[in-house]
């Protein structure tokens, strides 16, 4: 049977964070009613008994809005109309001011056995940069009511090139953060995006964006701390103990088929990728899909080596291409660049593997282009 991941959005926040551009707006009880519905009528029009779902994945906007019986009321929706693994690996974004002794019991009682908690920082003066509804203290409790809960597999996301963050600030969150003993800590780049709090900040002159080349030594400086403390680092943002790599997001960047229900959410399924409205008033009349496409082999390929270079083991030319030969032969035209690359230290070739270097990541962009 093949294995298929599902990707369920919940688009609901208390309040929009100033670097945030995720689709996501406030709520009310009526509205998130009509929207679990819809996302139920979802559920069973895509259901599709040839797949063995392995992956079940709550984002947002802010999953932890939801009570853990609605949190139920999905999974069993989901449950009653797919084939479940056994093992299956169910996470669950929250935001620490979401959670409480109560509700953490009564998700880990619905399912989940993953938890992502946003952190971002334990600076209270970059929390309050950055519009966050939480304190550093938030953090703490809720994170030790998490584990008394029973959630033996944590995430905690952390951002940094914040404004107003220097290097201290960002090692000191990572180490403290490193001290909590989670199993999984994902170290995002600021994305400066349009229509956030911030791009107007920046473009009004109000807020001044950290500059590349420290950006970049924050990358490398907590990458290399996180490593000595036994993260592996498995993708460019993304860090974990052995054997608790997040399946779920290895299926995006293995160009594994995944499901994407609820609003503006994406999909990769028989080949086909498709994308969901991001209008709620079309979502809660059942209209889901807006757009279509069917990947054609060059679609497929560029895809694979472009999501595949961001983790750490790189891309297989032979998986992709049938040999390596073959994978030359279809970048033949690019060929001098990558070579320059790899002469230079930004990319390297390992048995049939490309990947790329610590180097390289700072590039990743500019490498990645010749292959598209
Ligand atoms: C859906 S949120 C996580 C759950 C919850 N909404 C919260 O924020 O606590 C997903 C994560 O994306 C990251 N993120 C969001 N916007 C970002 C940006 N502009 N740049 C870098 N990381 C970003 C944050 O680390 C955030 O925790
Ligand atoms: S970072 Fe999380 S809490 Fe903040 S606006 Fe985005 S989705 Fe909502």
């Amino acid at each position: 049977m093949n294995k298929l991941g599902i990707y369920i959005h919940i688009p609901f926040c208390v309040k929009k964070c100033n670097y945030c551009a995720f689709l996501s707006f406030k709520m009310n009880d009526d509205l998130k009613r009509r929207y679990i519905d819809a996302l139920k009528l979802e559920i069973k029009e895509r259901a599709d008994s040839k797949y063995l779902v392995d992956t079940i994945f709550f984002g947002g906007g802010t999953p932890s809005l939801l009570k853990p019986s609605e949190i139920a009321e999905i999974l069993n929706e989901i449950t009653g109309n797919f084939n479940i693994s056994k093992d299956v690996e169910i996470t669950m974004e929250a935001n620490p001011d979401t959670l409480n002794e109560k509700n953490l019991k009564g998700y880990r009682n619905a399912g989940i056995n993953r938890l992502s908690m946003g952190v971002q920082s334990l600076d209270e003066s970059l929390l309050s940069v950055m519009g966050r509804i939480h304190n550093a203290d938030d953090v703490y409790r809720e994170y030790a009511l998490a584990r008394e809960a029973g959630f033996d597999n944590i995430n905690l996301d952390i951002i940094f090139a914040v404004p107003a963050s220097s290097l201290e600030t960002t090692m000191d969150t990572l180490e403290k953060i490193i001290k909590l003993n989670p199993e999984h800590i994902s170290y995002y780049s600021l994305q400066l995006e349009e229509g956030t709090s911030f791009f107007k900040d920046f473009k009004d002159g109000k807020l001044d964006e950290i500059p590349d080349d420290i950006d970049r030594d924050m990358y490398h400086r907590g990458s290399n701390l996180l490593q000595k403390n036994n993260y592996s680092r498995y993708e460019i943002s993304n860090f974990s103990k052995k054997g608790y790599e997040c399946k779920h997001n290895l299926k995006y960047w293995n160009m594994d088929e995944y499901l994407g229900l609820g609003l503006g959410s994406s999909s990769y399924i028989g080949g086909v990728r498709l994308k969901n409205t991001d209008d709620i008033n079309e979502y809660i009349n059942n209209k889901y899909i807006s757009e279509r496409h069917k990947n054609t082999r060059y679609d497929d390929i560029s895809e694979a080596v472009f999501t595949g270079l961001r983790k750490a083991e790189g891309v297989s030319m032979k998986e992709i291409l049938g040999s390596k030969e073959e994978f030359w032969e279809y970048y033949k035209d690019s060929k001098e660049e990558i070579d320059s690359f790899i002469s230079e230290g930004y990319l390297l070739i390992k048995d049939d593997r490309l990947i790329l270097t610590d180097k390289g990541i700072d590039i990743s962009n500019k490498i990645m282009v010749c292959f598209v």
